[in-house]
């Protein structure tokens, strides 16, 4: 129940977040239009009459919006755009052009700007424009907020979810984990296994008690049972004085079979042994020793299927699935990438030190495209490293790893920045679009494009 005082009332997020526009042109009378059209409460207008005094003022209060002119004598428009986005490539920018051209304002949508202007400035355009922006970024601003929260509210025992899916798992590890002796946790590669497992043991009665962990798929077969049970001096060549195993170590505790599926079928037999009987012997002694111990195990193979194959023991796999957790794929709970993104950042922010903001929506928008076959492990490598590089402050397409960016359909390419298209198939399919606008109409077409009928004609031949 929130409590009186701490209720706001609506709206009050959308109201005291600021938006800041930075126009820069050489041309103050352009500045000072900009500055009348756009003044309205919560918007701060700020404006450089030369591009290196603009770069200063990005780098300083990273406004959200950026004006700018095309052409200035000190620096080409263009070239300030690429460094605009290699500052801070979050930052909306519309490009301004006196010179009715699209080659170059083509060219500078590829190259990250939004949009752009042509001058003299339409009132119209400009507020329609920026309005749409402001309300974009006062959007943004409140998603972000959002995600913070919901980062605090949706963390369970060292995981973030809050996809149908994952509060399931967080559900049923809070049922399970006071009560189970063993449980098994399925699910793919880097779905989050080994997380599951230690926070069904923090949660369970025996969480002050150790936590041992076996890796089956790094032990040698014949190496196994002196592993587990431990081994008395003398029982092999080598074992000079006795030895305790990972069961007597997890004595009062939880012992974590990691890879179960790779356990040898002989070894099998011996552990399902030791769960009926909670007895085990050291190797090379006839004496017994009782254990109290819970077991989780986990696989990313398929038991059912090894089982039916004869390589896993039928006995076994129904002793440890009664309690199952199976983890999905991150696939299937795309939900929760926006808030996993958000809690990797930040912790890969504070260890390189780095003042990084977030992820750039086009970024984000490859990523929630991207099919993660190595599921929330493989999200956590490719953020990691992208932090590690980062020189600015904001994760843009380019610092994915090349599998990402090549994963995308065609179509969608041009929206995240990936120039696959050429610049004469672009101004063709922009010509037809304005063509769609003007119902077919190719004179004014041509006028609108800044072009002639002739080269509009040619335009639209060319395939
Ligand atoms: N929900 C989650 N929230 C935060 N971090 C997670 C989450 N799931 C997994 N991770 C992180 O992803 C990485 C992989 O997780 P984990 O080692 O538990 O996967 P696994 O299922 O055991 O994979 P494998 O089958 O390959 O052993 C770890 O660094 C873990 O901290
Ligand atoms: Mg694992």
């Amino acid at each position: 129940m929130p409590s009186p005082m701490s209720y706001a009332g609506p709206q009050t997020v959308n109201d005291e977040f600021t938006v800041s526009l930075l126009a820069i042109d050489d041309d103050p009378g352009s500045l000072d239009f900009i500055r009348d059209a756009l003044t309205q409460e919560g918007v701060e207008i700020l404006t450089a009459s030369d591009p290196q005094r603009g770069l200063d003022l990005i780098a300083r209060l990273h406004p959200q919006i950026v004006l700018l002119d095309l052409r200035m004598p000190q620096m080409n428009g263009m070239e300030l755009l690429e460094r605009i986005m290699e500052a801070d490539p979050g930052t909306d920018v519309i490009l301004m052009t006196a010179h009715q051209s699209i080659e170059s304002a083509v060219e500078a949508i590829q190259k990250g700007a939004f949009d752009y202007l042509t001058k003299p400035l339409s009132l119209e355009r400009l507020r329609g424009l920026v309005g749409k922006l402001v309300a974009d970024a006062r959007e943004r601003h409140r998603a972000l907020q959002l995600d913070r929260q919901l980062l605090d509210a949706y963390q369970f025992e060292g995981m973030v979810g809050r996809s149908p899916l994952m509060l399931e798992v967080f559900a049923r590890i809070r049922r399970v984990a006071p009560h189970f002796r063993t449980a098994l946790i399925t699910g793919t590669t880097g779905t989050g296994k080994e997380l599951v497992a230690r926070a069904l043991h923090r949660r369970s009665p025996v969480a002050s008690g150790p936590f041992a962990v076996c890796n089956c798929s790094a032990v040698v077969e014949t190496l196994f049972e002196s592993e587990l049970f431990g081994y008395v001096k003398g029982a092999f060549t080598g074992a000079a004085q006795d030895k305790i195993g990972l069961f007597e170590y997890a004595q009062g505790g939880t012992l974590f079979l990691d890879e179960i599926g790779e356990m040898p079928l002989a070894m099998q037999a011996k552990l399902l042994r030791v769960l009926e009987s909670r007895e085990i012997q050291r190797v090379g002694s006839p004496a017994t020793r009782k254990v109290d111990v819970r077991i989780v195990a986990a696989t990313n193979r398929n038991l059912g299927v090894m089982v039916a194959e004869k390589q896993f023991r039928e006995d076994l796999y129904y002793r440890l699935s009664m309690v199952e957790i199976s983890l999905p794929p991150l696939l299937d709970r795309k939900e929760d990438l926006p808030l996993l993104e958000r809690y990797f950042v930040e912790r890969f922010a504070a260890q390189y030190d780095k003042p990084i903001r977030g992820l750039t929506r086009r970024a984000q928008a490859l990523l929630a495209r991207y099919s993660w076959p190595g599921n929330v492990r493989e999200l956590e490598n490719v953020l990691g490293n992208a932090c590690m590089m980062l020189q600015g402050n904001m994760i843009d397409v380019h610092d994915m790893p090349e599998r990402l960016r090549n994963s995308l359909p065609k179509e969608t390419a041009a929206a995240t920045g990936e120039p696959l298209l050429s610049l004469e198939e672009l101004n063709r399919r922009h010509a037809v679009q304005v063509l769609e606008k003007t119902e077919g109409n190719k004179a004014r077409a041509a006028e609108i494009l800044g072009i002639s009928r002739a080269t509009l004609y040619r335009l639209l031949e060319e395939k």
